[in-house]
């Protein structure tokens, strides 16, 4: 089964070509070789390397910048979704689609189940669950993985930001009263890579999966984590998100209950701060 990854120089992508490495049962593209807006080119390609299963790596990830380009988020986070969701159902493909934790309001303070009220807080998270409906009616084999706080030694990332900055500037402000599940990406890669080996309907008990590290914490205590584990000499301060300017609102505690994909795939989840030391270790 040849399996295709959109979006494969961001994070996800690369991460999950650098654990399959030259497996050629993957194919890795990125909007050079294979823009996930346009259909027809999709359509050709599927049929040129007889392509199975999809994984979307694709999307528009800028959050802030959402708040004004929103009809290129529209396009990428939903439109090129319904694109994917329609050439999976008449090729009857695989589609395994990532979303986001930002599709909660995060405005109580428990762990969220996939059944629970989404009520996105910013136009991201909208965007992103307007393109989950496409996958959620679609009668194709697919799922959607809402994961939250990727990080990887790919692209932009908050654990690559505080390293940087930590060379960079004497004090460091970081919000404490946001909170919600670090992942790493190679935690994340491993769970798609399993799933598309399961032999059994992909969308067994409903479409709709949330995917991170177990456990939870704020940005800061994150932050202080990394910090301990690089430096003993640093200065940290937390900060309240209302002291910050952002473009855009994140939900306060998107805490994600991670049971549904654990016992649907068999999966084996680490905790966050055990998955955070084994990568700062790497790096
Ligand atoms: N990063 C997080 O903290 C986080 C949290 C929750 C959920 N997620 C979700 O997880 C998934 C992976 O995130 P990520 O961090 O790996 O994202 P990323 O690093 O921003 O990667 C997205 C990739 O999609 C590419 N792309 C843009 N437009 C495209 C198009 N028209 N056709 C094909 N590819 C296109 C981008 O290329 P360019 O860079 O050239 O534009 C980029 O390489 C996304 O669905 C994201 O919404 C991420």
């Amino acid at each position: 089964m040849i399996t295709l990854v959109t979006g494969s120089n961001g994070q996800l992508g690369k991460t999950i070509q650098s654990i399959v490495k030259k497996n050629t049962k993957f194919i890795f593209t990125d909007i050079n070789s294979l823009d996930i807006t346009k259909k027809k080119e999709i359509e050709l390609f599927i049929k040129k390397y007889n392509i199975k299963c999809i994984v979307n790596c694709a999307a528009y990830t800028n959050v802030d910048k959402a708040e004004i380009e929103k009809e290129k988020a529209d396009e990428l986070n939903c439109n090129a979704v319904k694109n994917l969701a329609e050439i999976s159902e008449i090729y009857k493909l695989r589609l395994i689609h990532i979303s986001t934790d930002y599709v909660y309001n995060g405005i109580n303070k428990s762990e969220i189940s996939e059944h629970e009220y989404v009520n996105p807080q910013n136009y991201y998270g909208v965007s992103k669950l307007n393109g989950e409906k496409h996958i959620e009616n679609s009668i194709s084999e697919s799922i959607v993985i809402r994961t939250s706080w990727l990080y990887s030694s790919f692209g932009k990332n908050f654990v690559k930001t505080i390293l940087e900055k930590a060379r960079s500037e004497n004090l460091l402000k970081i919000v404490g009263d946001q909170y919600g599940c670090p992942t790493n990406a190679h935690d994340l890669a491993n769970a798609i890579i399993q799933i598309i080996k399961s032999k059994d309907r992909i969308n067994k008990e409903s479409k709709i999966y949330n995917f991170s590290n177990l456990g939870y914490t704020t940005w800061f205590n994150f932050g202080k984590i990394i910090l301990d584990y690089v430096s003993d000499n640093y200065n940290l301060e937390e900060i309240k998100t209302n002291e910050i300017s952002q473009l855009s609102k994140r939900p306060k505690f998107a805490v994600t209950s991670k049971a549904k994909i654990i016992s649907v795939f068999n999966l084996e989840i680490p905790h966050w701060k055990d998955s955070l030391k084994k990568f700062l270790k790497k790096i």
